[in-house]
């Protein structure tokens, strides 16, 4: 029976849903093979690509028909395949960096959503209990899963730096430090655009050895010091902005307050703190930030917020809130400016 006529009942649509994990996991699993890379401008035939790839002919078989059902492939005749629109954004060259999005997390997602049940039943992060380790100490030990979440998180946030460099307000600020600002693209951008702000990239020692080479030795190094440290003790460095991107939601309010305690102290009075996270809200506009909310929970008990959440957040901390400004969507990760001033 073709697909539009199924009948959708309520029951229906939410059991199709949780098809969804079969779906990912038939998606992520052509991801991890690399099949869209072995597939060329011919059609290929599975028997060779199984040989090929060292895989089982059969099951390979069974796999691509399944892809081709999402659209991933198109089946030529039984057994042969050639690529799709869908297939050719799954190659290692694409300009959008898909393969890399979908390999963000392929090594400890799957394990951590299935301890949802765990974390709503005690409120706690259940990472450490079933994966005997937290999550950052997790990652130092898996430092292949590291760089792949790395690289993912980059592809899919990347393309929005432009839009965040837009929204910031730093006309009129001499110094600017993102902290906790990963290799410092978002930096090197700032620094790009305005030739008279000096950037600090404040950060734990490792990170900050695959700090962009820009930042490092190239033209910009002269505006830029590359500063390590642990923001939960102390953060070093008194500049006019200081800049959390995609890092305070992985922690809870009391780490956040002790962080943002940090930042206050270094900082002089009327200095700028500038959070960019996921905005929830009530109700969800779409299942982005929800769904991150969650994901945070299940890794680093983290947590995403919603504008009230951040005003919490900021008065608890003994900062004075100036706004929240969520950014134009341009793509399915919505984020927000929050703007705090010490
Ligand atoms: C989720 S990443 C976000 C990186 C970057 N801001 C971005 O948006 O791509 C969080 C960053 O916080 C850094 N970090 C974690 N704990 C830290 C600590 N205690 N002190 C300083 N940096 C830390 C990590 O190295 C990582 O680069």
């Amino acid at each position: 029976m073709p697909e539009d006529c199924v009948v959708s009942t309520p029951a229906e649509e939410v059991f199709k849903l949780v098809g969804g994990m079969s779906t990912a996991a038939i998606i992520t699993t052509a991801a991890k093979l690399r099949l869209a890379d072995a597939v060329g401008e011919e059609p290929a035939d599975a028997r060779d690509l199984a040989e090929t790839l060292g895989l089982d002919a059969d099951v390979l078989t069974r796999l691509l028909r399944a892809l081709v059902a999402f659209g991933v492939f198109r089946q030529v005749r039984p057994g042969v395949y050639e690529h799709t629109e869908r297939s050719r954004a799954m190659r290692s060259d694409a300009k959008e960096r898909l393969l890399d999005r979908l390999l963000t997390g392929t090594d400890f997602s799957w394990r951590s959503w299935g301890m949802l049940p765990d974390a709503v039943r005690t409120g706690r992060c259940p990472f450490p209990d079933g994966f005997g380790t937290d999550f950052f100490a997790y990652l130092d030990r898996h430092p292949d899963a590291q760089s792949r979440m790395f690289r993912g998180i980059t592809a899919s946030f990347d393309p929005l730096l432009p839009l965040i460099a837009d929204a910031l307000d730093i006309a009129g600020a001499r110094s600017l430090a993102d902290v906790g600002g990963g290799k410092g693209t978002l930096l090197r951008l700032l620094l790009e655009r305005e030739p008279h702000l000096r950037g600090v990239l404040f950060e734990s020692e490792s990170t900050l050895r695959l700090a962009d080479e820009q930042l490092r030795s190239g033209p910009l190094a002269s505006r830029c010091d590359l500063v390590a440290g642990d923001f939960f003790q102390q953060i070093t460095c008194d500049v006019d902005v200081y800049l959390f991107k995609l890092t305070l939601h992985m922690y809870d309010d009391e780490d956040c307050e002790r962080i943002l305690r940090n930042c206050a102290a270094a900082a002089q009075p009327g200095a700028r703190i500038v959070i960019a996270d996921p905005l929830l809200t009530d109700p969800p506009r779409s299942p982005f930030a929800p769904t991150m909310d969650l994901h945070m929970l299940l890794l680093m008990g983290g947590r995403e917020r919603t504008a009230e959440g951040y005003q919490a957040l900021v008065a608890r901390s003994g900062l004075r809130m100036k706004a929240v400004t969520p950014l134009p969507r341009s793509t399915s990760l919505e984020l927000a400016i929050v703007e705090a001033v010490v």
